[in-house]
This record gives C-alpha cells, structure tokens and sequence, in this order.
C-alpha cells in the first residue's frame, strides 16, 4: 500500500485525468494537439493545486515508448506526485509491453504506483490519504485490461471489453477490509473502463423518453432530465456506456465492501456523468486533451476534495481550449 499525507484541517484534493492519448508524433513540438493538452493540465494545476494527480487510462497508445515519457516528464514537472491506472490502449499488447513503460515510470521519482500482482492484471494497488497516521481516503487503482472472449445467447463466441477478474474482486474486498481495519470509511475506485453498473445507473437515472445525445451540459447539471431520487446527478451521457457487455459484480462487491462511495472511470470520452446509484457515486472523469476522439466543451479534469471523512465532492473542472487552437 502507498500513502500519501493530508493535513488535518485542510482538504487533500486530487485532480484526475483521463485519457490524454497522444501518440509519439503528437508530441512533436508545435503540435496542436500537446499544445492543447500541456495547457490543459497547466491551467488546471494552477487553478486546482492538487496533492495528487491520478490517470485513469489511456495515457497514449502502447508501443509509443517517446508519448509516455514525454507525459511522465511533463507530470513530474509540478512536482505533485501522480499516479496512473492503465487503459486498453495501454493494455492491448500485453503485460510486457506495460512492463517496459512501468521500468521507465518507477524512474520518475513523482510517480506512485505498484505492480500489485501479476496475476490480477497490470497494477492493481492501493493510495491510502493518511490524516494523523489514520486513512482518510483509500483509493483502490484498479487494471481493467483490453478485450475478452464471451459466448453469445446463440453460443457463438465474440468479443468485447473486458471484465474485473473474480480474483481482482477478491482483492478488492481484502483490500477494503484492511483499510477498514485501519479505520478508514471511505474508499474510492479508479479504474479505466467503466464497471457494468455504469448502464443500471444511466438507465435508472435519465428521464424515459430523453436522448442523452441532445441533453446540454446546462440541462444535465439541473434536475430536469432526471428521476426522481437522482436529481443530483450531473454531467452527459452522449455516448454508449462501453463496460463489459455483461455484470461482472463488482458494484455488489463494493456494496458489500460497504466504504466505496465513488468509482471513476474514463474510456468513454464524451461521457461525463456522475450518478448516485445505490449509494455510491458512479462517475466519469473529465477527458483531458484532443487526443484521439474529443468533442467541443468536453475538456478539462475532474476534482475530488477529500476530508478527513473521506469524498466530499466531485466535481469537473473544464478548461477552454481555444487559446492553444491553430
Ligand atoms: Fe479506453
């Protein structure tokens, strides 16, 4: 477990990223899509001030060995200690190949992450916030791989997103119960693609009859386009919800778990609603960038402020990217 340290009296707030996805050519210099992207995360470190960047994947493609650490320098240079899930585009060629960026990132000496182990992915590991040797906030940094063969209702095998593992869910509820143990009541998931509930909550959540697709960002952070029970719900559903085609279990292993009151995903870049379903906050990160697919207004990161009880808000912090267009 790694542990970062809140002062008591003073909120710890984390800035997530989410895919950021340049390639190696996109780092050239002059290139307006690094251009857009260091200006975003310029303008959201001044105006955050975070304690702790997370990544939650999709930081390039891999086998673009020059885009990674051209990010991971670019992230060192805040000196803000920051910390990376990987996506399926970091995850698609293996776990040597994550293998070789992870030998480059352990280097930079801001940089926190763990292997966790080999058997349940490419890092899987645990941020405890600690306030006065106690866990405030315990953040589990999940690996949520590439692709899966399933077996369709007509038996014939396709594939699609990947699940948890049942063994990563087992990890998971260990791990809650040993932050329990250490008096922590909050925890948080981080992960790349989204878990299925993503679809249970948006289906629950959004008015019979409303097209996400044409819901504004304005209409979707009032209360109009939501149900009842769901009216603090925020942010857009302007595409499919691209989790695992079936349940994998991990909300109810959270809800047994019984401290998790939020997950964060990224992966589905123009989606970024955050719903209260069941308890817990299921959310997207704001995307970070113009790499690879984006849509206008939809740029910037998202803040969580930890307490000394754990998640007290989450919120996107959107950055206009017109300054650094051609
Ligand atoms: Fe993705």
């Amino acid at each position: 477990m790694l542990t970062v340290q809140k002062e008591k009296g003073r909120d710890f707030l984390i800035l997530n990223l989410t895919d950021t996805h340049l390639a190696d050519a996109e780092w050239a210099p002059g290139c307006e899509k690094r251009r857009i992207l260091e200006g975003t995360i310029r303008t959201l470190m001044e105006r955050v001030r975070p304690d702790l960047v997370t990544v939650s994947g999709d930081l390039s493609y891999i086998g673009n060995a020059r885009a990674y650490e051209m990010l991971a320098d670019f992230l060192d240079s805040f000196g803000v200690p920051w910390a990376p899930v990987w996506g399926n585009h970091d995850d698609e060629e293996g776990p040597e190949a994550v293998e070789r960026v992870v030998r480059g990132y352990l280097k930079h000496p801001l940089c926190l992450y763990e292997r966790g182990p080999a058997e349940l992915g490419n890092g899987n590991y645990v941020i405890a916030v600690e306030e006065e040797g106690r866990p405030a906030e315990g953040l589990l940094m999940m690996d949520s791989h590439d692709r899966e063969t399933f077996t369709g209702a007509d038996g014939k095998p396709y594939v699609d997103y990947a699940r948890l593992l049942p063994a990563q869910l087992d990890w998971m509820k260990e791990q809650v119960r040993a932050l329990s143990a250490a008096g922590c009541t909050d925890t948080t998931l981080i992960l790349h693609m989204p878990i299925y509930a993503y679809r249970s909550a948006a289906e629950a959540a959004l008015r019979a009859g409303i097209d996400g697709r044409a819901v504004t960002k304005e209409e979707a952070d009032g209360t109009g386009v939501w149900n009842p029970g769901y009216e603090a719900s925020f942010g857009l559903w302007r595409e499919g919800i691209c989790s695992p085609p079936v349940d994998e279990g991990a909300f109810d292993t959270l809800l047994e778990g019984g401290t998790t009151r939020h997950v964060i995903a990224g992966h589905d870049h123009v989606n970024t609603f955050a719903i209260p379903y069941r308890g817990i906050w299921l959310c997207y990160g704001l995307k970070t960038g113009t790499g690879s697919y984006w849509e206008e207004g939809i740029n910037g990161g998202t803040v969580l402020r930890v307490t000394s009880r754990g998640v007290a808000e989450v919120r996107h912090e959107f950055v206009d990217i017109t300054p650094w267009r051609e």
